[in-house]
């Protein structure tokens, strides 16, 4: 009797010292919509049901989008006389537990804004000495997803910060995904596999496709700054935890190529797909991008292997990404800003992927169907070179998958 109750003890104590994060709440990246991109500190509960109603409407939930997530600034001037969290009831009068019902009530899910410092970059109350409470606050009011921020973190030792939110987002008994936000300043991608599903592998993104946007003391990243900084990242992403090179400019005045390419890189990248746009006023153009079945087939494939930048030759990269079943995913992306000819010559691509898959494109043996995932067309095989002309910043897009019309071996 003692003993089992020394081996009771025991469990219980292993299993307060050692909480795990949520599993299962991020096998492939995440797909949703964050305010920030567009709104920032302008939010509230009109707009973001608004928000929740034209993500059905429009066709993003059935093309995968799930999470409505509220950014900085939904927070009232102090916590409660508790310490607890408390939203700005001008901005949201009914209430968070009233507003995540109303999403949930659509069949999507609802997801909140914190920071591991002690105030959020946009000024308001960070969770630093708040930890448990502000986790079972917003388990209370049913949220699923939580981006924690870094923001006023002084001597705060990131490691920590990170793991001590995991475990108060465990202990809060509600699954809820967590996305680090610390910008990559600390290398979470060494440390955070277990901490974190997704984080931030770069400054924040701003609306410029390629040249910084620099304002006095601090800049705003180009997409193909983002996408430089998370490129060489790949062997840390995975099934449940992901890179996250920062949400999408898709629809908010990029040059259509430019959103074409700025989306196709992201799914390249396994990256989460957060909508960083107004989806009540979308254009056709902006929709046709981000709800393509088969392009968010690439991003959500299975297998969860980022995508790898195989080689560039004068401003056209080529990118490869192993999928499910034996197929690839295969894009040249024009970084230029003058269209170019390209002959595909694929016999000069035959490798290993040795660092993350060990997959092998083995195009020496294997003959692959093409299909152009962007523009369509007949479909071609691999057993011939092939001319394409891919527009200036922008990509071309192609999945392969072994014929069933194999050579004979001699
Ligand atoms: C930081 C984050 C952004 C956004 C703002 C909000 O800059 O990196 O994504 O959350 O804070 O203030």
């Amino acid at each position: 009797m003692k003993k089992l109750l020394l081996l009771g003890t025991c469990v219980c104590l292993w299993t307060v010292v050692s909480a795990q994060k949520w599993e299962g709440v991020a096998d492939t990246p995440p797909m949703g919509w964050n305010s920030w991109n567009k709104f920032a500190c302008d939010i509230n509960e009109e707009l973001i049901r608004e928000i929740a109603d034209a993500m059905v409407d429009s066709g993003l939930a059935d093309a995968g989008y799930l999470y409505i997530n509220l950014d900085d600034c939904w927070h009232a001037p102090e916590r409660d006389a508790d310490g607890f969290p408390q939203c700005d009831t001008t901005r949201f009068p009914s209430g968070m537990k009233a507003l995540a019902d109303y999403v949930h009530a659509k069949g999507l899910k609802i997801g909140i804004y914190s920071d591991a410092g002690r105030k959020t970059c946009g000024g308001r109350f960070g969770s630093f000495g708040h930890e448990y409470q502000d986790a079972l606050q917003y388990a209370r009011w049913g949220f699923d997803y939580l981006k924690y921020d870094w923001c006023e973190s002084d001597n705060i030792n990131p490691v920590g910060a990170y793991t001590l939110m995991r475990d108060a987002l465990r202990a809060a008994g509600r699954p809820i995904l967590f996305s680090m936000c610390e910008w990559g300043d600390n290398k979470p991608w060494e440390w955070a596999a277990d901490v974190g599903h997704m984080w931030r592998t770069t400054g924040d993104i701003g609306l410029s496709f390629s040249e910084q946007i620099v304002h006095g003391t601090w800049e705003q990243n180009s997409v193909l700054r983002c996408l430089d900084l998370n490129a060489p990242l790949r062997k840390y992403a995975g099934p449940g935890h992901w890179n996250d090179p920062d949400m999408l400019e898709v629809g908010n005045g990029l040059t259509e190529n430019q959103d074409r390419a700025h989306f196709t890189l992201w799914c390249m990248m396994a990256a989460p797909l957060i909508l960083g746009n107004d989806i009540r006023q979308m254009s056709d153009q902006t929709a046709a991008i981000v709800t393509d079945p088969d392009v968010i087939a690439i991003d959500q494939d299975p297998l969860g292997v980022q995508g790898l930048r195989h080689s560039t030759d004068q401003g056209l990269e080529i990118w490869f990404k192993p999928l499910i079943n034996g197929d690839w995913a295969f894009c040249l992306f024009n970084r230029t800003k003058t269209p170019r000819e390209y002959t595909i010559d694929w016999q000069r691509f035959n490798f290993t992927d040795d660092e993350v898959s060990g997959r092998s494109t083995s195009f020496d043996t294997i003959v692959y169907d093409v299909r152009d995932l962007w523009y369509g067309g007949k479909s071609f095989r691999t057993d011939r070179k092939h001319e394409v002309t891919v527009p200036a910043e922008d990509v071309v897009l192609y999945r392969l998958t072994p014929s069933a019309k194999q050579p004979r071996r001699k």
